[in-house]
Parts: structure tokens; sequence; C-alpha cells
């Protein structure tokens, strides 16, 4: 497969190591000092773009791919508020996007064990729920996009929570999400029931960047060939 990447920084430098060990290409890296390689012939050979960059560019960055035929996969946080008017685009114009928060093949399995979690925990209102995120001191979006992944899902289970917020929880519908930002942490979140005789806590930390790249190079070979908006469910299958 002939990779394209958009964002060389610390996702980018991965996800090319990692696409190298499995046998891909990347034909064309493009970072903010090279934009104009969006139209050259290293790009046009790609068969699948690969987005990492920051949320205020990342959707400008997907419309030029879709632009020049491209299907793309992108991990870029921070910017969900605009996705679903682009998903109704997606479908509109028949084009592909692969769009994950976190590509994490274990965080992914910890996304189901949180939704399967909040279905039992509806029934024990003696628990409440909080949740915490530790990630490095670069990362520009709080609370993470994984947090607000997971803190949706159990909005959508429990019938007592109907709002997250960042921060200390005032209201007892509030999910609260406690965001901590330390050393090169790349991600540990954590979600907590806790009632006045007990604890349950699930947790999910990555050890470092690769299981990311790793699962958005499996996104990509997924996505080659298919059309519309595409999520992990849809590779993973639960
Ligand atoms: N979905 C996931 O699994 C996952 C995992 C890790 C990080 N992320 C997210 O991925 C994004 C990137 O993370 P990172 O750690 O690589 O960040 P980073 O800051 O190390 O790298 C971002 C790169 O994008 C480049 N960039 C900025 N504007 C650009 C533009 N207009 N065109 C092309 N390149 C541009 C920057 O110069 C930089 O090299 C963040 O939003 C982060 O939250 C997602």
């Amino acid at each position: 497969m002939n990779i394209a990447l958009i964002g060389y920084g610390k996702m980018g430098k991965t996800i090319e190591r990692i696409a190298h060990q499995r046998g891909h290409t990347v034909v064309c890296i493009i970072d903010v000092d090279n934009l104009q390689m969006f139209d050259s012939e290293e790009f046009k050979s790609a068969d699948i773009v690969i987005e990492f960059t920051s949320p205020s560019v990342a959707e400008h960055n997907i419309r030029k791919c879709f632009a020049r035929g491209k299907s793309v996969v992108c991990g870029t946080t921070g910017w969900t508020e605009r996705l679903s008017a682009l998903k109704k685009e997606i479908d509109e114009q028949n084009y592909t996007l692969f769009w994950s928060s976190n590509f994490s093949l274990g965080m992914n399995v910890f996304f189901a064990l949180n939704t399967y979690l909040a279905k039992i925990m509806n029934k024990f209102p003696s628990y409440d729920i909080a949740m915490e995120e530790v990630h490095h001191t670069h990362k520009a979006d709080t609370p993470s996009g994984t947090a607000i992944t997971l803190a949706e899902s159990i909005l959508h289970e429990i019938d007592r929570k109907t709002v997250w917020v960042d921060g200390a929880a005032r209201n007892p519908n509030e999910v609260s999400i406690e965001s901590i930002r330390t050393g090169d942490v790349p991600g540990i979140h954590t979600v907590i029931y806790e009632s006045n005789v007990d604890e349950i806590t699930l947790t999910h930390s990555a050890k470092s960047r690769d299981g990311f790249a790793l699962g958005a190079i499996i996104a990509a070979e997924f996505t080659l060939g298919k059309k519309g908006f595409l999520g992990m469910n849809d590779m993973m299958k639960f």
C-alpha cells in the first residue's frame, strides 16, 4: 500500500516506522513547511492518506484530500463538534473517512468493556461515576478525545448521568473528567465507579505510541476500497 502522511510529528513519525515494518511504502509526507505537496505526483500516487495533525487544521486537510479523490484515515482529536456535519457530506458525496479518537486495539476492547460495565451499573444507583485521563504536556485538547468517547458511552447507558464536565462534578447528573498533563505519558484513561462501600476501576494505559500507529495502519488496510464514514466498530466488529 502506498501511504501519504499528513502531519510528521510524534504520531506521523511512529506511523512511518510501523508502516515500513508492515511492508507498506510512505510515498509522501506533508507538514506545515511543504503544503504544496498536496499537488505533487507523490501525493497523487498514494492509495490512502493518514492524517495526524492538530484540531484546527484536520478538517481542512481532509477536505483537500477528498477534493483530490483520496480516502483518509484520521486520528486527529479535538474537533468532534464538526464531525457530524462532515459525516453527512461524506455520505452524500461518496467520500471515505475512517476516524477514531483512539486507534489502539486494546483501547477499543476497553471501549467495549466500558459500555458493558455501564449497562450493568445503570441498575446500581449507589455508585457515582468519575473519569481521569493522563497525557503528556504537549497535548492540545482537554479532555482527551478518548475520554470524551468513554464519557459519551457512559451517558448513553446510565440514566442518572446526562452530561460530562471538564473538572469536578457539581451536580449528581454530571460525570467528572479530571485531566492531568505530565511528562511524556502517551495516555492513561480510568473510569471509576464508587459507592460508600467499594470502588470499581477500569484502566487502560498505553505503553507507547506504537499501539495507536499500528491501529491506524490496520485501519488504512481495512479502508482500502471501502466508501463512507468508518470507525473502529466497523473494523473490530464487537
Ligand atoms: N486517534 C489516536 O489514536 C491518537 C493517538 C495519538 C494522538 N492523537 C492525536 O493526533 C494528533 C497529532 O498528535 P501528535 O502527537 O503527532 O502531535 P504533534 O504535535 O507531535 O504533531 C502534529 C504535526 O502536525 C503538523 N501540522 C500542523 N498543522 C499542519 C497542517 N496544516 N498540515 C500538515 N501538518 C500540520 C505539525 O507541524 C506537527 O508536525 C493530535 O490531535 C493527537 O491528539 C490521536
